[in-house]
């Protein structure tokens, strides 16, 4: 079943048990506390916390997400993408678990002919927090769940909060099997690449304060009404519907990776015809070009533009690393002129803006690549001089000042440095490269 297939059922289904359909929030959100929107529920969380009056008791939303805190595990695993689609459903003081967990059930296992997804029940998994018994007993009255799979975990797993102060609730979680080709035996809490979450429903009702981590901060108080925040991974079930590993190979990205490998000459997945654990360096590569092509395109698409702090930085360093990428796999020539078209085109049913916009799109970021060219250009042979100096002086780390006169000199910010140090195997001095920024911008006041 194709990409936008999933997402026009979801909102059809949604919209039948009496859900308003909500379009989805531009990417670039006004929330102090984000870069980007990273949820479904961003758009909705003065409801939840009953600041503003929702026009709609129930509504539904396929929203455009980006998360890039774990951009380094890019490719290398099955789950990690920046740009990803959250289908979601939220009660604002509607309704509350036993409703969730009936929808969820019934959209899942609906068959493909009537208008589901038609997951095979076997395969599915649910866990809820370790105390919820209510959770626990309503999967097993509203849907075909056995007991034994039926899983209980603490608060860093089934307790979801933003991060920050702010809406939250315990949570249950819904996994899909993928078989034992992808791992042993024993439910989520074994092995979460064979059991792929798919679905979170938050039963929210609470509010936390401020804390660290997952796990590590009070409740400080209870929202005005119970409500319901689930999110869906659009990509992951796209994988398990398109009989895929991962989102790099669904219909809305496989093509820009298939195009690298043609491009690049490479052939995907030589290495091994199912790689578990993901790490051929060629595959990793084309995995990375295929998944920050498209959130750059969904990036400019949504207004923002390459720059060296902020959203615009996490733009820029999207694309330089799919263009050093390329680079690596051998490609020289400049790439996005082939590569974003035909992300576009993938993506343009969803999203039709991004073809009528695509002439602006497209120009900020063959600029953006013509500028990145003349600086690795440039760049690369001073970074491979100083590795190579400082290997025959038998440092396994490059200096401080290096990385400084890098930055200074061609504009290489850290993380690149890093990066094509770390190819070579070697370390770089962070410490004494921020002791140098500082002393620049201390002469600079
Ligand atoms: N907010 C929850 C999540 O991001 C469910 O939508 O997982």
């Amino acid at each position: 079943m194709e990409t936008a297939e999933i997402r026009r059922r979801w909102l059809a289904f949604f919209e039948s048990k009496g859900h308003a359909i909500v379009p989805s929030s531009s990417l670039v959100y006004d929330d102090p506390n984000l870069l980007f929107v990273n949820a479904g529920m961003v758009p909705f969380k003065p409801y939840f916390l009953g600041q503003e009056t929702p026009p709609w008791r129930r509504a539904t939303s396929v929203q455009k997400c980006v998360r890039t805190g774990d951009i380094e595990e890019v490719g290398k695993t099955s789950r990690h993408g920046t740009f990803f689609q959250m289908n979601g459903n939220f009660s604002f003081g509607d309704y509350f678990k036993a409703e969730a967990i009936a929808f969820a059930w019934e959209l899942l296992t609906t068959s493909q002919a009537e208008g589901g997804y038609g997951l095979d029940k076997e395969r599915l998994w649910a866990t809820v927090y370790e105390d919820d018994d209510e959770a626990a007993g309503l999967w097993l009255t509203h849907s075909e769940v056995p007991i034994e799979r039926i899983v209980r975990r603490g608060m860093a797993d089934n307790f979801w909060s933003m991060g920050v102060p702010g809406p939250c609730g315990p949570c249950s979680e819904i996994f899909y099997d993928r078989g034992p080709d992808y791992g042993q035996e024993g439910g989520p809490a074994v092995d979460e690449d064979r059991y792929k979450e798919i679905w979170n429903l938050v039963f929210m009702q609470n509010i936390r304060g401020e804390g660290s981590g997952k796990d590590d901060y009070p409740i400080v108080g209870d929202l005005p009404a119970k409500s319901v925040d689930t999110g869906l991974g659009l990509e992951r079930l796209a994988a398990v519907l398109q009989g895929v590993d991962n989102l790099y190979e669904i219909d809305e990205v496989y093509p820009v990776l298939v195009k690298a490998a043609a491009l690049t000459g490479k052939t995907y997945g030589a290495k091994s015809a199912h790689d578990a654990a993901h790490s051929d360096p060629d595959d990793v590569r084309l995995r990375v070009v295929a998944d920050h092509v498209r959130s750059s395109l969904m990036l400019i698409g949504d207004g923002v533009t390459p720059g060296n702090e902020g959203r615009g930085y996490v733009l820029r360093r999207m694309l330089r690393r799919a263009v050093r990428s390329m680079r690596l796999l051998g490609f020289d020539e400049p790439c996005l002129q082939h590569l974003l078209p035909v992300s576009m085109e993938r993506m343009k049913a969803s999203y039709p803006q991004l073809e009528t916009g695509f002439s602006r799109i497209s120009q900020i970021a063959y600029a953006e690549e013509e500028a990145f060219r003349r600086t690795l250009a440039a760049g690369t042979t001073m970074l491979d001089t100083a590795v190579a100096r400082a290997r025959s002086a038998g440092q396994s780390m490059l200096g401080g000042d290096e990385a400084f006169a890098l930055h200074d000199t061609f504009g290489f910010p850290i993380d690149l440095t890093l990066e094509m140090a770390q190819e070579q195997g070697i370390e770089v001095d962070q410490d004494g490269f921020r002791r140098l920024m500082k002393e620049q911008r201390d002469r600079a006041k």
